[in-house]
């Protein structure tokens, strides 16, 4: 569903990523882990059209979106949820949501969406004319998970959903990820917590200074004694956490 092919990407002229190839199929939910600063997030971005592509392509759902615009790439089905997990604190949390479909235009379906967000997240309904600013930091995840959704997205980017936030948080949140993946929407999910998302994940790509250094199934990977080692090694302290839990 998702292709990436040697992609070359950065800031200005200074380049992060150096050839990363990466594959998403339809349906699955692929993990994509690494250190602080291993250029998780500009991956991201760049999949998003945020970032200029220097080389290399992007394809999704068979199309080439290769420095396509963001809200071509919204439209097309493929949405970020970004790590600084904005919500705009003074509007409400419908509000919120509602920005989530600023692409779409099919206003009945855009209202049957919002009730699916609310089954899916009550405490969102009960709080819906809340403003955004006096949610948990649990909330606020699924406020702008929530936000994705409005999207309609045939595949749902996730940029450390689990970051910062209470161990019970945690667990709801990753159980979260899987009742997505339940209805059919694809899932890249970028986390520091190692061992859940290996849990979750059908297949990882561990990243370091801009490649890939490792890949393959999630079953092999969490008793490959070398990430256990590479990931317990301090090399990467949140993750190690993740390992030791
Ligand atoms: N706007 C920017 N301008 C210049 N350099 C940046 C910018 N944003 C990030 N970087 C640099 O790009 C590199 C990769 O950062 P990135 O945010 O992709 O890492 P990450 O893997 O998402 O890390 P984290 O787990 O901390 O979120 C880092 O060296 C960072 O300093
Ligand atoms: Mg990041």
């Amino acid at each position: 569903m998702l292709k990436i092919k040697e992609l070359h990407a950065g800031y200005g002229r200074l380049k992060i990523l150096r050839g990363i190839s990466l594959d998403v199929s339809q349906g699955t939910i692929v993990a994509l882990l690494g250190g602080n600063g291993t250029g998780k997030s500009t991956l991201l971005k760049t999949i998003s059209g945020l970032l200029p592509v220097m080389d290399g392509s992007i394809e999704f759902d068979e199309k080439d979106i290769t420095n396509s615009k963001p809200h071509h790439i919204v439209r097309s089905g493929l949405v970020q949820v970004t790590q600084s997990k904005e919500a705009y604190p003074a509007m409400t949390v419908e509000e919120n949501l509602m920005l989530g479909a600023f692409t779409r235009s099919d206003k009945a379906e855009i209202k049957y969406d919002l009730e699916g967000v609310y089954s899916f997240f009550p405490v969102l309904k009960d709080r819906r004319n809340m403003l955004s600013g006096t949610l948990s930091g649990g909330e606020v995840q699924m406020l702008v998970t929530g936000r994705g959704l409005m999207a309609k997205p045939k595949m749902l980017m996730l940029d450390e959903p689990s970051a910062a936030l209470a161990p019970k948080v945690v667990l709801e949140i990753f159980a979260n990820i899987y009742k997505i993946s339940q209805t059919g929407v694809t899932i890249l999910l970028v986390e520091q917590n190692v061992r859940m998302a290996l849990l979750l994940a059908q297949y990882a790509y561990i990243i370091r200074d801009g490649h890939i250094m490792i890949e393959g199934k999630s079953e092999e990977l969490i008793n490959d004694p070398a990430i256990k080692e590479f990931f317990l090694g301090g090399t990467v302290t949140d993750t190690s956490k993740g390992l030791n839990a």
